[in-house]
């Protein structure tokens, strides 16, 4: 039966972790994966989420009961309030559709098999290059053809602004693009304003569907609204759109899977028709999302104290964050490493993209026991007080030789 199954390739980001947890050298350093830690490199459980938690163990109704196909309403609700604004016109107009997944992955997903069943204009699906990896696994998986859009231009080691535009000028009509909401992972780099505004004056004309993903709201400038003003724009505009929300990040909730997809569509109408495929296409996959991590995201979400405390945690997550890009900066104009710089602290968000090479990555790794991806991606966080020189005398000794 399984004899012509193939061997698949190992994740590239998680056979890193794997890598430097095996690994023995004691200066190892792990930034691979985008998960936030301490100035100690210790994972980081947010003192409100600490607080969340008394709060859920000291309910006495608390139950293991399922949580309804959906997930739970005040979840889902204040999940789709939070990227979308108190104030925003599609909530008022009962245009907004939530459902709780598993995680931001577990959203992607669950939107994806949605487009695959119901959208009819297109069946490709453009991803920015270049983009978090599962972002191509996931749409491939459900049937469509995934097509890249220019993003990063190595030159100028910033945002390829003319070619993406051109890109989705030539794309065919309707056709579904990925946007990162904010702090683009893998290269930290975001559209301006007048960019974004840019972009969906083109994604209008040309009725494209824009398909959000939103794992760092508060992570990239420390500000929840800031962070997604991009979405709150489109929205604004008039466009139907889906927006995959993560909990991992912003609240360090990495494996409970705390997720959320955001809909919305152009009437209440078809925003319940929509719901109830949602909720049957959910039903047939997973029946019901797991309650630990979207209990804790709603307790904090629903209580003005515990969302202001919230706020505070991101600000010190964010702030050192960029304490590390400036530290990093620092060292490597003091070293006169070759090249510029200046992009470490220009880009925003969890992740930095260095510009090293995949041949400099591997001897990073081979020689100085320094795991990231072979694009060059460092996760900031990864970096300290206490491993900052080390890191940055390593890729002085790479660049040069
Ligand atoms: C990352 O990009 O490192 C994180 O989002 C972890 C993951 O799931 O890949």
């Amino acid at each position: 039966v399984f004899n012509t199954v193939p061997q698949a390739p190992p994740d590239v980001i998680f056979s890193l972790t794997a890598g430097y947890k095996a690994d023995t050298d004691p200066n190892k350093v792990n930034v691979g994966v985008g998960a936030f830690r301490t100035d100690d490199l210790k994972p980081y459980v947010l003192p409100v989420v600490k607080k969340a938690d008394t709060i859920l163990f000291n309910n006495a109704d608390l139950d293991h009961e399922y949580l309804p196909i959906a997930g739970t309403p005040s979840y889902t609700k204040a999940a789709a309030r939070l990227i979308l604004g108190e104030n925003s016109p599609a909530i008022h107009e009962n245009r907004v559709a939530a459902v709780q997944t598993i995680s931001g992955t577990g959203s992607i997903h669950t939107g994806a098999t949605f487009l695959s069943q119901f959208y009819k204009k297109s069946k490709k699906c453009y991803i920015s290059k270049p983009t978090w990896a599962n972002h191509r696994n996931v749409f491939a998986l459900v049937g469509f053809e995934v097509e890249e859009y220019p993003y990063w231009n190595g030159e100028k080691r910033g945002l390829d602004y003319e070619a993406m535009l051109n890109t989705m000028r030539e794309a065919p009509e309707g056709s579904i693009f990925i946007l990162h909401a904010c702090a683009h992972n893998p290269t930290g780099v975001d559209p301006t304003r007048e960019q974004w505004q840019g972009i969906a004056e083109v994604m209008s004309e040309k009725h494209h569907f824009p398909f959000f993903d939103c794992a760092y709201q508060g992570f990239a400038s420390g500000d929840l609204d800031n962070d997604a003003w991009a979405v709150r724009y489109f929205v604004e505009q008039g466009f139907e759109l889906f927006v995959a929300q993560s909990f991992a990040k912003n609240f360090g909730l990495y494996g409970e899977r705390a997720g959320n997809l955001t809909i919305v569509t152009k009437s209440s109408e078809e925003t319940k028709r929509v719901f109830s495929q949602m909720e049957k296409l959910q039903r047939s996959e997973i029946s019901n999302p797991p309650a630990y991590g979207s209990r804790i995201v709603d307790i904090v979400l629903n209580d003005p104290a515990l969302y202001a405390e919230w706020k505070e945690n991101l600000k010190y997550m964010s702030n050192r964050i960029i304490e590390m890009r400036k530290a990093l900066f620092e060292r490597l104009t003091a070293l006169g490493t070759p090249g510029t710089w200046n992009h470490i602290t220009d880009q925003i968000g969890m992740f930095s993209f260095t510009g090293l090479t995949a041949s400099q990555v591997k001897v990073l790794k081979e020689k100085y026991h320094i795991y990231m991806t072979d694009n060059g991606r460092i996760s900031m966080a990864g970096l300290s007080t206490k491993n900052i020189d080390y890191f940055a005398k390593a890729v002085d000794d790479v660049v040069r030789n």
